[in-house]
């Protein structure tokens, strides 16, 4: 089953109630929450009480992908804030930091997820695949919504679902970045099961008939 977290950075930030309370009945399967801080990428979005806010208008998980500087520093802080999954980018720290954070986020009942850049090779998730239950790649340069997706993606998505199917079978692997109908059927082809979708969603005259449509590459 493909799974639908549409990115609310593209959602109206006026009426972010209205446009949280009506992804569960359009067919989104979570929330997906960029958080930027204007040092790791160059633009700055929400934190945490804006998580925390949204907590509390909706029943979908919360996929709150982080797109910050030495992520350890607030990951606990985004548990506390109602996060489901926690992603956090593999170039954001060292090693070693990125699995304590890893870990840390297990800890306290969350999902742990990495995310790796278009520039970022496959192998780069490898130490901490058993650490992960989401890997994220991205399928454009993070920062704004509204990207061309990158098609060259595909090889280093195919390769990680090989390692997810080898080593950690649970794990979900997730896009993000100029998903559409047409991006998204390319993505579930080379492995994908969870599709971020920002403007191709909320743009949409019909999002619920866009979520039946990229939910359902086979139709
Ligand atoms: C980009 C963000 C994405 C973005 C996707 O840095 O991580 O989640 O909102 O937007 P679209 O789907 O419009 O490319
Ligand atoms: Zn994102």
């Amino acid at each position: 089953m493909i799974k639908l977290s549409p990115s609310i950075l593209s959602a109206d930030f006026v009426n972010l109630e209205r446009d949280i309370r009506a992804l569960s009945p359009a067919g989104a399967d979570y929330v997906h929450v960029d958080v930027m801080d204007g040092l790791f990428v160059p633009n700055i979005t929400i934190g945490i009480p804006v998580v925390a806010a949204i907590r509390r208008i909706t029943e979908l998980p919360l996929d709150v992908h982080l797109m910050i500087d030495r992520p350890i520093r607030y990951v606990e802080d985004f548990c506390k804030a109602g996060s489901d999954i926690l992603t956090i980018h593999v170039e954001a720290d060292t090693e070693e930091n990125t699995l304590t954070a890893l870990k840390r986020i297990r800890e306290l009942g969350v999902k742990a997820a990495i995310s790796v850049k278009p520039r970022t090779p496959a192998e780069a998730v490898l130490p901490f695949l058993p650490y992960c239950d989401l890997i994220l790649v991205m399928t454009v340069e993070p920062g704004f919504g509204g990207q061309a997706f990158m098609e060259d993606m595909m090889p280093k998505l195919k390769q990680i679902r090989q390692w997810i199917d080898l080593h950690n079978p649970q794990c979900e692997l997730e896009v993000d970045g100029g998903v559409n109908v047409e991006t998204g059927k390319i993505c579930c082809q080379n492995g994908a099961n969870v599709l971020v979708a920002g403007s191709a969603f909320f743009k949409s005259a019909d999002p619920a008939a866009f979520a039946v449509k990229v939910k359902h590459p086979e139709l």
